[in-house]
């Protein structure tokens, strides 16, 4: 498919589902390769800004191969944690993943939709989403689904690529992200899979614009950090006593 133009929400679901079918076997050892190790510690920040606490049930939003759900696991083993995502491929590699740490039984793997989580208001005591937010046909509605499911007070973290600003680290991140990396994605034989990861960057709004769509959901103490020179951001918020998405 065309990646210029996405008519509909169906078009980009279609298309994203795709990409992350022909990736699915090879995500993992592509994210490690092309962040050089550093997605282990920006998400081992962001499970830490959840404050999550014993016993608490969690919701990973597109989940994937479920690293970040073993992450907020290594860090609170007393979890529950529902793992969601609208990939079988993708679902299939976190599913061998829990199931080799043997943490199935702390797992529930579930077929769905970020647009439409398919849950009740006010079921988790947090939410997260890692390198999703580019993908989803529309973040708002992501992002205020997950507010409904989380109860008030309820942490939501998510971890996202993001705009650097720095002058010269900006230039040389571009060069990599539009030249670099996409020769590394050759070489994987998944070419136009990962033209997808510039292309849906390039695409994203800068960090600052997407704090403002979580301002406007209502989030509480809503912020965002940015790690590695400004390569990924962490927005976070707090799912407020009233809202209106509820
Ligand atoms: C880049 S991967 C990130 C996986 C994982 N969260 C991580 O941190 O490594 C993006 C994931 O989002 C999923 N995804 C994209 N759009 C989705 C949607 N609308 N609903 C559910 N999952 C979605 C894809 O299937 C894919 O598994």
């Amino acid at each position: 498919m065309n990646t210029k133009e996405f008519n509909t929400y169906e078009d980009k679901e279609q298309f994203v589902q795709g990409v992350f079918s022909n990736i699915a076997k090879h995500y993992d050892l592509m994210n490690t390769v092309l962040s050089f190790g550093q997605d282990y510690f920006w998400r081992k920040f962001a499970v830490k800004e959840m404050n999550i606490g014993p016993y608490q049930h969690v919701l990973d939003v597109a989940c994937g191969t479920c690293v970040f759900t073993k992450e907020a696991l290594r860090q609170e083993p007393t979890l529950t944690v529902e793992a969601l995502d609208f990939n079988v491929e993708m679902l299939d590699q976190g599913r061998a993943r829990m199931e080799r740490a043997d943490l199935l039984d702390q797992v529930n793997l579930v077929h769905g939709d970020a647009m439409a989580l398919p849950y009740a208001d006010n079921t988790f005591d947090a939410a997260m989403s890692g390198f999703a937010m580019r993908n989803v046909p529309d973040i708002k509605q992501v992002l205020s689904e997950m507010q409904r499911v989380v109860k008030p007070g309820g942490k939501v973290v998510v971890l996202e690529l993001a705009k650097p600003s720095a002058f010269g680290f900006k230039q040389l991140y571009n060069f990599y992200f539009s030249y670099i990396l996409p020769i590394i994605g050759k070489l994987s034989k998944d070419n136009s899979s990962y033209a997808w990861l510039p292309e849906s960057l390039r695409r994203y709004p800068h960090q600052s614009e997407i704090l403002e769509i979580w301002k406007s959901l209502g989030y509480e103490q809503a912020t965002y950090h940015e790690l590695t020179g400004g390569i990924v951001a962490v927005h976070e918020g707090v799912v407020p006593e009233t809202t209106t998405n509820k």
